[in-house]
């Protein structure tokens, strides 16, 4: 059941915020009915070498395809993210960073300092031999330095890739070969949740299936005693020692590429979705500013990773762009204990927290004694994002975590938007658990039935956008008929998320999850067909197809059926060494959940796999099969629902 319940803004938002309801309705009004002046006026909160003189040019339909915003604006990001701050906030914290140990000792920077290391980085790139337009492959742990490589790559104009740390060295090899990144930033180890990640070995390898390799980068994070190949491996302190710290900013084209971030999709292997650089820090500042109401002196904390997109525009670009005090945080919410993530609130005075329902879920668990022990009396707001939030896990993050006085925002995006395009603003938009509420200004969400069929009013379906708005990926790196075909061709003309959506009678709209084959497992997203091609690479395995299952904590999670070959015995080793060779060949968050051995897979005639009967028996959802009678083999379902396994 739905919640009906509505938040109504409070008073004290209303008044103070930056975009009350009156000029929420007159800023979306004024974005689609004059979108070129609306956005040539927003884009004035960046500071441009060549200030734009067009906004969009872009069409979604198949004969002139192309997406671009402010053609002909110059400007460097880094500059905007760090140079123009400094007349004003030169000695104001730019960047907090906790470590994972609550024993360890923290690091601040103050814009000036952030300078210093930028362009100190950038210089130590430079003499890598890195040039504009070069793909520099990032595999950090979260530290500093992961901010000040990417923001580094963005003041000479090269391309960065960021790859989560938790990703295996096989799936670190493919995302270094697909861009020809000649060059990977690394650090000897990293520390998550009081565990080594042994970063620099995975490097090595994965340089042995990433022949475009020359370079690798080492930051000494740890201290861990790794060994360097000759030619190949140069330390960050001493490629760095006696470098210039001063690093003139490249000037770039507002459509010139920012970065790349490689994210799965339903089919074959994950994407490289490309942002450049005008549009790109437009929305991820401009989203800031309007969804959290970020004011100057405020201390914000976007508890994500940088490896995904999430961090990107929220740890690094949309707060430094805003001139904002932005917290990164090493490790995981809930270790050592689940009163971590509200002691670091408290020792910083936190105004700002956006987290995943994943991570209220698990500290959920725990009770509330973990976050009565804590004072939390800095927090203004809550920000959620990554997966569709339960209205328990929401009233649990306005109630308990927030005692009632915060305004929780939910915000609906994907790697692929760039930023923020569904949530509410807190001095605008009445709350209801579980709903994402409202389009951003310049965002037109339509909603669709299987065949195409806008539907009007309160109604079910699939959600697509029929305009572009500036943060939209430009294409898919290096194939961009895949871009087109994956977003643009499943209906004309319009952008097709991959999410299933219902919009209520108020206009509200509420994420019900991917209709593709696409799984939100702890707000990550995993192609099906990634994983089932990693089991199917196992020496028994003969076929796989996996599917999500519901998950408590996790939101979804892994569901594997597997027939093995003919003559090899299914056992509980067996399951263990599958779930390993997949953890071990894509990396932790592919693990699944559950694993089933099949004798058979259900299969039309024609062959096709029916997935929505897996999903069913995953679910333990057996009673409702729907028709079965066109498989080829129906006695393989029997079968499936009898050995149906929960883990
Ligand atoms: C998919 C995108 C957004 C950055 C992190 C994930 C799901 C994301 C919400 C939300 C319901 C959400 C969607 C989307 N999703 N945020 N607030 N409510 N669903 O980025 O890995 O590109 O995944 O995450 O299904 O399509 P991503």
């Amino acid at each position: 059941m739905p919640d009906r319940a509505l938040y109504p803004v409070p008073p004290e938002w209303a008044g103070r915020a930056h975009v009350d309801a009156a000029g929420y309705e007159r800023l979306y009004r004024a974005s689609l009915e004059d979108a070129d002046a609306f956005w040539l006026e927003q884009a004035k909160r960046l500071d441009w070498v060549k200030a734009p003189t067009v906004a969009g040019n872009w069409s979604f339909d198949e004969a002139d395809f192309g997406i671009k915003w402010f053609e002909d604006g110059v400007l460097n990001v880094s500059v905007n993210c760090i140079d123009r701050h400094l007349a004003t906030r030169g000695d104001e914290t730019a960047i907090i960073w906790e470590p994972d140990s609550p024993d360890g000792e923290g690091r601040r920077f103050t814009y000036r300092e952030l300078h210093g290391e930028v362009c100190r980085f950038a210089n130590v790139l430079k003499a890598q031999g890195v040039a504009k337009g070069d793909r520099v492959t990032i595999y950090l742990p979260m530290i500093p330095e992961a901010a000040f490589a990417v923001l580094a790559c963005a003041r000479i104009g090269a391309i960065h890739s960021v790859v989560f740390g938790g990703f295996s060295p096989e799936a670190l090899a493919g995302r270094i070969e697909d861009c020809d990144s000649k060059i990977v930033v690394t650090a000897d180890e990293g520390c998550r949740g009081g565990r080594r990640v042994p970063l620099k070995a995975n490097v090595d390898e994965a340089a042995k299936r990433a022949p475009s390799l020359e370079k690798v980068l080492v930051v000494r994070a740890t201290g861990a005693d790794v060994p360097m190949t000759g030619g190949r491996d140069v330390w960050f302190h001493d490629a760095a020692a006696g470098v210039d710290t001063d690093c003139p900013p490249e000037p770039m084209n507002a459509e010139d590429p920012l970065f790349i971030l490689y994210t799965s999709g339903s089919t074959g292997k994950p994407k490289g979705v490309l942002h450049t650089t005008g549009g790109y820090l437009l929305w991820a500042s401009l989203t800031h500013h309007w969804c959290f109401d970020y004011r100057p002196g405020e201390v914000w904390w976007c508890a994500a990773d940088i490896g995904w997109v999430t961090g990107h525009s929220y740890i690094v670009y949309g707060p430094l762009a805003n001139g904002a005090t932005t917290l990164m945080h090493e490790g995981v919410p809930n270790w050592p204990d689940a009163s971590r993530i509200w002691q670091i609130v408290d020792k910083y005075e936190v105004d700002t927290l956006y987290t995943s329902p994943t991570a209220l879920r698990s500290l959920m668990k725990e009770g509330e004694a973990p976050v009565k022990a804590t004072s939390r009396k800095s927090l203004k707001l809550l920000g959620s994002v990554g997966e569709p939030i339960n209205p328990e896990a929401w009233r649990w993050y306005h109630d308990v975590a927030g005692d009632g006085r915060c305004p929780i925002v939910d915000t609906w995006w994907q790697t692929e938007t760039g930023g923020v395009l569904i949530a509410p603003l807190p001095g605008a938009t009445d709350l209801k658990p579980g709903s994402a509420t409202k389009p951003l200004p310049g965002v037109a969400p339509e909603l669709v039935d299987a065949e195409g069929q806008v539907l009007e009013g309160a109604a079910d379906g699939n959600l697509v956008l029929t305009r572009s708005w500036p943060g939209q990926m430009r294409t898919v790196w290096g194939d961009h008929d895949r871009f087109f075909q994956t977003y643009f061709s499943t209906y004309k003309g319009k952008y097709f998320t991959g999410d299933g959506c219902r919009r209520d009678e108020d206009g509200y709209y509420w994420i019900t999850g991917r209709v593709d084959d696409v799984i939100n497992v702890s707000g990550h997203r995993m192609g099906t067909a990634e994983v089932e091609s990693a089991l199917v690479a196992h020496p028994k395995v003969a076929e796989a197809a996996v599917v999500g299952m519901p998950h408590e904590v996790k939101g979804q999670g892994i569901y594997a059926y597997v027939t093995l070959n003919a003559g090899v015995e299914a056992s509980d080793d067996l399951r263990d060494e599958l779930c390993k060779w997949v953890r071990r060949e894509i990396g932790p968050i592919a693990t699944p959940d559950a694993l089933q051995f099949a004798p058979g897979l259900p299969k039309t005639r024609s062959g096709k796999i029916m997935r929505r009967i897996l999903r069913k028996i995953a679910e333990g959802d057996v009673g409702s099969l729907g028709d079965t009678s066109t498989l080829a083999d129906p006695a393989v379902v029997d079968d499936l629902v009898e050995n149906r396994v929960t883990r």
